[in-house]
């Protein structure tokens, strides 16, 4: 039976793709339930380093099938690019699922987009610029176009003609920008269609009938719960549900078959994009952190916001998520540091806070609370088991699993796939 989720605690980057990777040989399906090629997973597998952000990072993993559910958007010239990049790494692709039902960006979302965040100015999102947004918008318009709909012509036309007679309008009227005809937009959505078929079936059946035999499914989470449209920092969010909930309906699993959901919490805070981000370091703390842990952006290069571990949002995540397990990540980055830092609440205007504030408003005014725990100097990359940590490291994984109300399965001490810290095994 079992069905697990694995979603990130924080704002991203925290390292799913290693953690699901991990988990990879004992798992049958790697399942993407969400977001779009605004993801970026970088998995190292000894000296080769690979960086996906549409294929499900189980696709690297002999004997597992990796899905694309339907909550997921899709942009087909990347998924080829993706798939020929692995290909000529040697690496097998036949196997990818692709569901029917996924939603596919077309190029004038990606224009849409990139256009909005410029018309934004100041109240900018951030985001990557791939058409993620104005495609779920489009789904949930019903104007959207689905993988089903490339295998028709007839049909693929029709829809592109009705999301072009408002999508037309928006860039020509509201952008000044040139709309791209119905005749375009289909040539270049049919492009690989017929390569796209062999890969495309009902994934939600293909995932109810392997849970039905025992097998093991992995519903991996894009993004991350800060960055969930619903459960995020609204409006700087991403626009797909990337906590656990999301995983049901973007993959068409029930939630009474998931029995394990596992969050990926760095054991510091990143963010990229705009929004609040109260742990936030502008010093050299900052830029400590940013250098040791090579904290720029796998999708766009864009060097990420670093700031301390927040205990406010991990608590928030096992909450949101029904954590069963976090796996702490890149616990090595903070070697080296007199003191650690701990955000355990927020002072807002005088008050604590010491859970996430349902306003905005006071999350973007939310000073820290700070625990300063003493730091290690002792290189642990080489630590396997809990007791190889440095008692002050072990006292700071201690002390974050208190706060964040679940177990700490796991600890990265390296980017290496081996380089972990198990403490319970996560199956
Ligand atoms: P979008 O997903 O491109 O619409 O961007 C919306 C927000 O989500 C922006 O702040 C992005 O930087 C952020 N975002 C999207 N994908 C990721 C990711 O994989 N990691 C971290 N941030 C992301």
């Amino acid at each position: 039976m079992p069905a697990i989720v694995i979603v990130g605690a924080q704002w991203g980057d925290e390292g799913k793709g290693k953690a699901t990777d991990h988990l990879g040989s004992q798992v049958d399906y790697v399942v993407k339930f969400n977001g779009g090629n605004n993801a970026g997973h970088t998995v190292v597998i000894g000296d080769q380093k690979f960086a996906l952000h549409l294929l499900p990072s189980g696709i690297l993993t002999p004997g597992c099938t990796p899905v694309i559910g339907n909550g997921v958007v899709v942009d087909i010239d990347v998924l080829f690019e993706e798939i020929e990049g692995l290909e000529a790494r040697g690496v097998d692709t036949s196997g990818l699922k692709l569901s029917a039902n996924a939603h596919v960006i077309a190029d004038y979302n990606r224009t849409i987009d990139k256009v909005t965040e410029r018309f934004l100015g100041s109240r900018r999102i951030g985001t990557t610029g791939r058409g993620i947004g104005p495609t779920y918008a489009d789904k949930m318009n019903r104007i959207g176009i689905r993988v089903q709909d490339l295998f028709d012509e007839k049909i693929l036309t029709a829809k592109v003609e009705g999301a072009l007679e408002l999508k037309g309008q928006i860039l020509t009227k509201i952008y000044n920008r040139r709309a791209p005809s119905v005749e375009q937009t289909v040539e270049e959505l049919l492009a690989h269609a017929e390569r796209l078929s062999p890969y495309v079936c009902d994934t939600g059946l293909l995932l109810g009938q392997a849970l039905d035999r025992d097998e093991v499914v992995l519903l991996e989470a894009g993004q991350a719960t800060l960055l969930d449209v619903d459960h995020g920092t609204y409006p700087f969010v991403t626009s797909s549900s990337a906590t656990s909930g999301g995983a049901c309906t973007g993959s068409g699993i029930p939630p009474t078959r998931i029995d394990q959901v596992i969050a990926i919490a760095k054991a510091y805070t990143t963010r990229v994009g705009e929004g609040p981000f109260p742990t936030e370091l502008h010093d050299d703390s900052g830029e400590f952190l940013r250098k040791a842990g090579w904290e720029y952006g796998t999708t766009t290069g864009r060097p990420r916001r670093c700031g301390w571990v927040d205990t406010v949002i991990t608590r928030y995540a096992e909450r949101v998520n029904g954590v069963t397990d976090f796996v702490l990540t890149k616990l090595d980055v903070l070697t080296g540091l007199e003191q650690v830092p701990v955000c355990v609440a927020y002072d807002v205007d005088g008050v604590r806070h010491d859970e996430m504030p349902v306003n905005q408003s006071d999350f973007h005014h939310a000073t820290p609370i700070y625990e300063y725990l003493p730091g290690w100097w002792e290189d642990i990359s080489d630590a396997r088991d809990f007791a190889d940590l440095p008692k002050n490291a072990q006292a700071y994984v201690e002390r974050v699993e208190e706060l964040s109300n679940a177990r700490i399965s796991v600890i990265g001490v390296g980017p290496e796939r081996e380089q972990a810290v198990v403490r319970h095994a996560l199956r």
